[in-house]
């Protein structure tokens, strides 16, 4: 059953944008239920059919007059269906309306100013006092010509029509992209379209998106079985669980421990699933081979390789010896796929091999099962609430897959994986207990690979140095450190101290990312 068919929806036609997703995203929010159909395959009767309240035209990097590339069934806009085009979206709908688009004078990337020119129901506290709104742009062509019935709303110093409407068929173009969070009103205008003018009501949340989900699942894997690497995180968790309610017991989850976790980690991924949630659960204690393949190696790159297809090596193993698995599941989210290719086709430069329970074996010849694949990190945590997770896993900070091997600069022994494993679980201690953890994106300890005297009860110590990082992010594209205050961080550093044997100095970390990164290495 498509249980989605008869909620009553906004539709957004993709011309290729690289925000689409956060058209999207920022409906659901609203709490309405929207979906994605590229400009390639919409045809009337899956308007007609499926409760269309409104309508958007995404971005895209095309020429609206490319018109052997655009496919667009043109009675779609003669349905009478509210209608918003976004950037692409607007200089097609000016075309299509009789308007004219042409390449800009001047290019407008980024932040613009946009001047209310009229009234408008679109933007009902979208601009400020002095009738302005930053607003984020990114096109090289403009809407030069306004098609005949429309009126403008607002316009950039160099783009006249960049805000116009037409009323009477509900049509209303705007050139920046209202669902960027640079935009400063854009939420505002979004609802404005969807609630006003779409006149529709909320019918969208997360225990929705629960059932869609656990649906789409059942009915892609029907009675076979799937594997799920579960490493304690956040997104594989959520996926486990989901996959629990969809497959039950056709479900296997493997768990290896690399002996680079964090402080009984492994306890409690095992009690979690195994004993909690009843799944069934492969644990694999492979510290040995982990430790041992990574002796005496200070590469940064060459850890994460040899860590990468250790546990790839190990998870095969395990797989190959459940029988008649055909999908693989994994925690793969919206932002995973869009940097994982390159939009523009341009070679990026590689910073550091990540790897997650994410990349596993291809020649294993298994089909991927990505139930997430489409949503935000915010929304994977709304939806592991939703799946009863329980929030200590939910709004956990993210975990590497090479774990404490790339907080620890230099060789690994086992005697740094323990002083930093204290190290980190005080950290993570103290900032839960003065509610800091939730307003910190990801905090960790790290060991760095020097020794400094100290001096403790009089006696010289020449012990090591642990660095503490605490960021604020969105994404972890970007990211600044956490401004503590000297007592919270004081606190930390002497518990530290005094409580580990091998750290006599503690330091902080007050880099941003760019130019450093979040984890070490
Ligand atoms: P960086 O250090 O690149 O980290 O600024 C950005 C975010 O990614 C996490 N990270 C990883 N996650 N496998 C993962 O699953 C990896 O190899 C990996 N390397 C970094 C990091 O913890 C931060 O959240």
């Amino acid at each position: 059953m498509n249980l989605e068919k008869n909620l009553n929806k906004i539709l957004i036609i993709d011309f290729g944008s690289q925000f689409t997703q956060l058209i999207a995203r920022r409906i659901r929010e609203l709490g309405v239920y929207s979906k994605i159909i590229s400009n390639n395959k919409i045809k009337l009767k899956d308007i007609l059919k499926n409760n269309v309240y409104g309508l958007i035209l995404s971005g895209g990097p095309l020429n609206v007059y490319q018109s052997n590339k655009i496919k667009l069934d043109k009675r779609i806009l003669n349905l009478g269906i509210p209608t918003l085009g976004i950037c692409f979206g607007h200089q097609i709908l000016s075309k299509e309306q009789g308007g004219k688009v042409k390449k800009s004078k001047y290019r407008e990337f980024g932040l613009a100013t946009i001047k209310k020119k009229n009234k408008s129901v679109l933007t009902r506290d979208f601009f400020n006092r002095n009738n302005t709104c930053d607003v984020w742009m990114s096109h090289s062509d403009e809407v030069s010509k306004l098609p005949k019935g429309f009126s403008v709303i607002g316009s950039t110093r160099n783009s006249k029509f960049a805000m116009i409407e037409n009323l009477n068929k509900k049509m209303f173009g705007i050139q920046f992209h209202p669902e960027v969070t640079h935009t400063k009103n854009g939420k505002k205008l979004l609802k404005n379209f969807v609630f006003s003018i779409c006149k529709l009501k909320k019918n969208w949340s997360s225990k929705r998106q629960k059932s869609k989900l656990v649906n789409e699942v059942k009915n892609q894997v029907k009675n076979s079985k799937v594997i799920c690497a579960l490493s304690g995180g956040v997104d594989s968790s959520v996926v486990g669980k989901l996959l629990k309610e969809a497959v039950g017991k056709n479900l296997v989850c493997i768990f290896v421990n690399t002996g680079l976790l964090r402080k009984d980690e492994e306890k409690q991924v095992v009690n979690t699933f195994k004993k909690r949630f009843k799944i069934n659960l492969i644990y694999v204690n492979a510290k040995n081979i982990f430790l041992s393949k990574l002796k005496n190696i200070s590469d940064p790159e060459k850890k994460r390789k040899i860590i990468g297809n250790l546990f790839i090596q190990i998870f095969e193993k395990q797989a190959k010896k459940i029988k008649n698995v055909k999908f693989l599941a994994q925690g793969t989210l919206y932002p995973d796929l869009i940097e994982s290719k390159s939009v523009t086709g341009s070679q990026t430069s590689k910073i550091k091999s990540h790897h997650n329970v994410g990349g596993l074996p291809k020649k294993m010849k298994l089909k991927l099962v990505e139930p997430l694949k489409y949503l935000f990190k915010d929304e994977v945590r709304k939806l592991g609430i939703e799946l009863k997770l329980g929030k200590e896993i939910v709004l956990r900070h993210p975990f590497p897959g090479p774990g404490l091997a790339i907080r620890m600069p230099g060789v690994i022994t086992d005697k740094k994986i323990k002083i930093l494993r204290e190290a980190d679980n005080i950290f993570i201690d103290e900032l839960k207990k003065n509610n800091l953890y939730k307003k910190i994106w990801q905090a960790y300890a790290a060991l760095l690979p020097v020794k400094t005297v100290g001096v403790m009860g009089d006696n010289r110590t020449y012990e090591y140095i642990c660095l503490l990082r605490a960021i604020t992010s969105e994404d972890g594209m970007t990211a600044d450190f956490y401004n503590f205050n000297k007592k919270f961080i004081q606190q930390v550093s002497n518990k530290i101290i005094n409580n580990i044997k091998g750290i006599n100095r503690v330091v902080y970390d007050v880099t941003s990312k760019p130019p450093s990164t979040i984890e070490l290495e």
